[in-house]
């Protein structure tokens, strides 16, 4: 295979904390085995458009503590598209660009693999998400921090819970993933976690709040995942069942943005480092992660196939403690 001397980095989907720490270890690496390196604007939006500019080692830096990503991002539906990707390759190819770094969640992956496949593209994902859905790795760039950020925001609506005597329905980010719910709601001592992987019992759950209630609790919190279902309709339930004071509080995209974790910091520069790596050993289509502790690679193809595996044993303890 011919020695790769120019890649790109994009970040695309949804933005996690994280992506500037990441795009810091792929521009650095880069430059470090004495390539150069190009920044996609704005998604696979900005590389239909031609938004490509080379980075140096000074263009990143003081970002790796930065929330957000300074590539920006976009949804781009419009990728799915032939014409799209058609021109997206001739935009790379006219810049000298041989193999690209994509940063993003679960739908970077589907286009990283049509253009590993239809246009033999040299690609290698760097898997970052607040979700944690991406099956291939044990953690996404960006997880930890949303995690952190959730369960700060909590503790705060615990103290306001407790004050007034109140039921609050806390809904968190993950749309198809309950596992910030799960994490959330463990850590932050929870009377109740709502996902999609689990059926939940809308009666049980409250009788165990009005049980909860005569042994003198005076405050409640149920984490929800949005992709669980509507956290007000839930709450109204609820206030129905138990007669409870019922507050909803739905956290949204603060969880996304905000300075990045260590853990999620040490993940980005890692597996930064790892893809630009793998790109230079002529190792594409593949998707960099982390499994039980170690620094992995596999098949894009392969990770498509995979279901991502929820946190039982947390939802199981979250479900004990939470008596
Ligand atoms: O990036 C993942 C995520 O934050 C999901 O948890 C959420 O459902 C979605 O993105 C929101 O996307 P957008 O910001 O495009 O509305």
């Amino acid at each position: 295979m011919k020695k790769i001397e120019s890649i790109g980095v994009i970040t695309t989907g949804g933005d996690a904390p994280g992506m500037n720490t990441a795009i810091r270890a792929v521009v650095r690496t880069g430059i470090y085995y004495g390539m150069r390196v190009f920044g996609i604007f704005r998604g696979w939006r900005g590389l239909v458009e031609n938004h490509i500019f080379q980075m140096d080692l000074a263009s990143v830096g003081n970002i790796l503590n930065r929330g957000g990503t300074i590539l920006h991002t976009a949804r781009y539906p419009e990728f799915k598209q032939k014409r799209q990707k058609d021109i997206a390759m001739k935009n790379l190819k006219e810049k000298g660009i041989q193999g690209l770094v994509v940063i993003g969640g679960d739908g970077s992956l589907r286009a990283s693999a049509a253009l590993y496949n239809e246009y033999k593209l040299p690609i290698v994902n760097v898997p970052a998400s607040i979700d944690n859905d991406i099956p291939g790795t044990d953690y996404t760039i960006g997880y930890d921090t949303a995690v952190n950020t959730a369960v700060e925001a909590i503790d705060k609506i615990r103290d306001t819970a407790t004050s007034h005597e109140r039921l609050f329905i806390v809904q968190v980010m993950g749309r198809g993933s309950g596992s910030i719910a799960i994490d959330v709601g463990l850590v932050s001592g929870a009377e109740g976690v709502i996902v999609p992987e689990y059926k939940f019992d809308l009666d049980k759950l409250a009788k165990s709040l009005l049980d909860g209630k005569k042994r003198g609790k005076r405050s409640f919190i149920i984490v929800v995942a949005e992709g669980a279902g509507s956290g007000q309709d839930i709450g109204e339930k609820l206030a129905h069942k138990t007669g409870l004071d019922v507050r909803v509080s739905v956290l949204g995209h603060m969880q996304r943005g905000g300075s990045p974790s260590a853990l999620s910091r040490e993940y980005a520069c890692k597996l930064g480092c790892h893809a630009v790596e793998l790109l230079k050993d002529g190792k594409g289509g593949r998707m960099v992660g982390i499994k039980s502790d170690h620094y992995t690679s596999t098949p894009i193809a392969k990770v498509l196939t995979m279901k991502k595996k929820i946190d039982t044993e947390s939802y199981r303890i979250s479900h004990i403690l939470s008596i």
